[in-house]
């Protein structure tokens, strides 16, 4: 059904979407950032899927956008196509987004992995933005988001000097959550996101969007924010549940609802 991602639905309520463009080290072209948004939605809208994980292979998450696709773009293509518009869609994907990534990661590659909600790392995982080298610089978020996360001193460096950080020093810098052998780095992610995938489903939705909004709002405004969105909680029969659960000591059964 799809020409560049592979897309898995497991029993685990996990979503999985592979990127699929091996003889390019899974550039991100037009088609590919369309099908993974078309695939994300989809399992979005799915009851059976509480988490998504995007993964590539071992050699690469993904090596940037596609250069051969955009080293003829003008200005007025560039402003009508609007290809970049696309990522847009990511931000409104409400259940948890996990990157889990192994091999080159840079780029587009490294823009897209920033913008899902955790990133987990094989060991062989090397992070970049070498927009530099053509001339450009980032244009998804990895002069915005990667200085947010890595603070502007690394930022600047790899920006700037196309510097690239291994699996172990983009967890030293927060980039990732955990680093993983090359062999278990992606069943870790999946068992990681199956745990997030059995937990209560409104109130992941709503943890998710609380801690999206730290990067738009002031601090009173996201406190504000946090506040209003526990109080609604409060609405629902899993809130309820998980409180009844807890003093009679038993496992929560979580509705959804
Ligand atoms: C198109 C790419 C590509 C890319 C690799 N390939 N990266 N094609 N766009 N971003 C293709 C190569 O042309 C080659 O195809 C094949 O993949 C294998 O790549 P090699 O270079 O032969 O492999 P290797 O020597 O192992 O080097 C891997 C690499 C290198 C380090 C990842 O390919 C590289 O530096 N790629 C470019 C990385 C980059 O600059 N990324 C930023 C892109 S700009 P052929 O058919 O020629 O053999 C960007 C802006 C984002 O991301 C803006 C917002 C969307």
């Amino acid at each position: 059904m799809y020409e560049t991602i592979l897309v898995e639905k497991l029993a685990s309520r996990v979503g999985l979407i592979r990127l699929n463009r091996p003889q390019a080290m899974n550039a991100l072209n037009a088609t590919l950032m369309r099908e993974l948004m078309n695939a994300l939605k989809e399992h979005d809208a799915e009851p059976d899927i509480g988490c998504h994980v995007i993964t590539g292979s071992e050699k690469a998450f993904a090596a940037g956008a596609d250069i051969k696709e955009m080293a003829t773009a003008t200005p007025v293509s560039m402003l009508v196509g609007d290809p970049i518009s696309v990522w847009d869609e990511l931000k409104k994907i409400r259940k948890p987004v996990l990157a889990a990534v192994a091999g080159v990661c840079l780029g587009g590659g490294c823009e897209l992995a920033m913008a899902c909600d955790m990133i987990i790392a094989a060991e062989n995982a090397k992070f970049g933005q070498p927009e530099i080298n053509l001339g450009v610089i980032p244009g998804a978020g990895g002069t915005q988001r990667l200085t947010r996360i890595v603070g502007k001193a690394i930022a600047m460096e790899m920006v700037l000097n196309n510097r690239w950080l291994t699996a172990p020093e983009a967890a030293q810098f927060g980039l990732v959550n955990h680093v993983y052998s090359v062999e278990t780095y992606l069943d870790e992610a999946l068992k990681l996101a199956a745990e997030i995938a059995s937990r209560a489903p409104i109130a992941i939705r709503i943890a998710k969007d609380c801690v999206n909004k730290t990067y738009e709002m002031t601090l009173n405004e996201g406190l504000e924010y946090e506040r209003r969105s526990f109080h609604f909680l409060f609405s629902t029969d899993d809130q309820t549940e998980g409180m009844d659960a807890f003093v009679n000591k038993r496992p929560a059964q979580w509705k959804g609802q």
